[in-house]
């Protein structure tokens, strides 16, 4: 067969128009939105690279089974499908639907966590993060030294250093690690994979010390793929079978369906534990709702249960992958700096390699994603200082290990054309550079402060 061009595997059946805005209008825009997109209204974004949470196009498959979605506060069948569609996946004996993927991570750490406890991760995404320490546990990076190395290239940067692993385990003590975590693929860490060989490292590291393995799993399927096409023994493997093997090695798992379930809502939480799961449930149904439905709609729950199966389409994963690296190899190709290789949802730019001339308490990765709006309409997402940085004792910023820049690709919604264009408005952003300026802080909320932080150009 020839190589031939991917194209996207599916056709255009409901089209959604975007609006375009002009260069004044964003100007003003930005100012009113103190900067922060978050704050800026969706009719006035023309690619929105925000995030790929929730933003994912359904499939006539996915439509069909929503309309067969059964509202019953109790027992829905629909839940069973779910049920099912996960267990054939993950294989996990409890599976407890949640309205999204930080509803499992507050019951989890609720239920697993008590004060002085310790979370490693490979990186805790910002909700994980925030959640574990809401109960009262510490949330642990341990990435890999490559993963902070933004230009090297390696197939695995999502991996957990075991080292450091156990020595931490050793460090605070067995009982102050109440599981591990391994987010895949590591989102915070440029979306990169974690291979087979690492998360059956970490698992045996957790069993020699009976700690549970949990997988915070939202994009499990793009890092099956990855195994598949970069880890030796994989190559011949469907992205379902690493899957199943991926949760095999574990002791259960968080999930936010609103990325590789292709749904626009909805998640769950898993365990084999049975005193554990009835825990869960209790307070589930305290804030959330019967186990049977978790906060979602019967036909929401149809949607999970067809879109799990459709996110491990191979020709699927080849279109996803390679539109994501389309974008990444196409800016890097032109001198941006991003991290090596490009991820799975996303492409991140090194926003302090971008702007050498700004210092990261001046919000590197803000100020660029500011630029990128302006100059052509485009909403990405700072993953770095504003996220990440923290005030000490003395109100001093402590900076973010780094300023990245992240362009999500929303599932199934933007054609090819759509990235050339994104390819475009950053290469012109790539050629005034050198005039960005940096941003300060006027307002920040004490937690999760990114969301609705309020910034200001500096004057000098
Ligand atoms: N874990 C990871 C790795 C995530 O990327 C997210 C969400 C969550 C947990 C929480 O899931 O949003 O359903 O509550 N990430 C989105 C993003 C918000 O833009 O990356 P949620």
């Amino acid at each position: 067969m020839p190589t031939r061009t991917v194209i996207e595997p599916f056709r255009i059946k409901s089209v959604e128009p975007i609006s375009r805005t002009t260069q004044a209008q964003r100007q003003q825009l930005l100012e009113s939105a103190g900067y922060n997109l978050f704050l800026i209204p969706a009719e006035f974004i023309l690619i929105d690279l925000l995030t790929d949470s929730g933003t994912n196009a359904m499939s006539t498959g996915q439509w069909a089974a929503m309309m067969r979605g059964d509202e019953s506060y109790a027992g829905s069948p629909s839940f069973e499908r779910l049920q099912a569609s996960v267990q054939a996946i993950m294989g996990f004996k409890h599976v407890i639907p949640t309205h999204q993927g930080r509803a499992a991570e507050r019951i989890l750490f609720a239920t697993m966590c008590k004060q002085g406890d310790v979370v490693p991760n490979n990186t805790h995404f910002d909700t994980t993060r925030a959640n574990c320490e809401f109960a009262g546990a510490e949330a642990v990076d341990l990435p890999v030294p490559e993963a902070l190395q933004p230009s090297i290239l390696h197939p695995f940067k999502g991996n957990m250093d075991t080292t450091a692993l156990k020595l931490l385990i050793d460090r605070v003590g067995v009982d102050r690690v109440p599981l591990v975590m391994l987010t895949v693929t590591n989102n915070s860490g440029g979306g990169q994979p974690v291979s087979m060989a690492n998360l059956k490292a970490v698992k045996a590291v957790c069993a020699r010390h009976g700690i549970p393995l949990y997988l915070d799993a939202c994009r499990f399927a793009e890092n099956a793929y990855f195994i598949k096409l970069r880890e030796p023994g994989y190559a011949n493997r469907t992205p379902r079978e690493i899957a199943q093997e991926m949760f095999h090695n574990c002791d259960g798992c968080t999930m936010s369906a609103k990325k590789d379930g292709l749904a626009n809502i909805g998640g769950f939480l898993c365990t084999n534990d049975d005193a554990l799961a009835r825990q869960e449930e209790n307070l589930l149904i305290l804030t959330e709702g019967f186990p049977t439905y978790g906060g979602l709609a019967g036909r929401d729950l149809e949607a999970i249960a067809v879109g799990l199966n459709e996110a491990l389409s191979e020709e699927y994963l080849n279109y996803r992958i390679t539109s994501t690296t389309y974008l990444g190899s196409h800016i890097s190709a032109e001198g941006v700096p991003i991290i090596q290789p490009p991820g799975g949802h996303a492409v991140y730019i090194d926003a302090r390699a971008f702007l050498p001339h700004l210092s990261p308490h001046h919000f590197p990765g803000v100020a660029l994603a500011a630029e990128l709006y302006l100059e052509g309409g485009i909403r990405s997402v700072e993953i770095g200082t504003l996220m990440f940085g923290k005030r000490d004792e003395t109100g001093v910023e402590r900076c973010a290990a780094m300023d990245l820049l992240r362009l999500a690709i929303p599932r199934r919604v933007y054609t090819q054309s759509h990235i050339d264009y994104v390819v475009e408005v950053i290469l012109d952003v790539w050629k005034r550079r050198d005039k960005i300026r940096g941003l300060e802080l006027i307002y920040e909320a004490p937690v999760l402060r990114h969301f609705t932080a309020r910034l200001q150009p500096l004057h000098t």
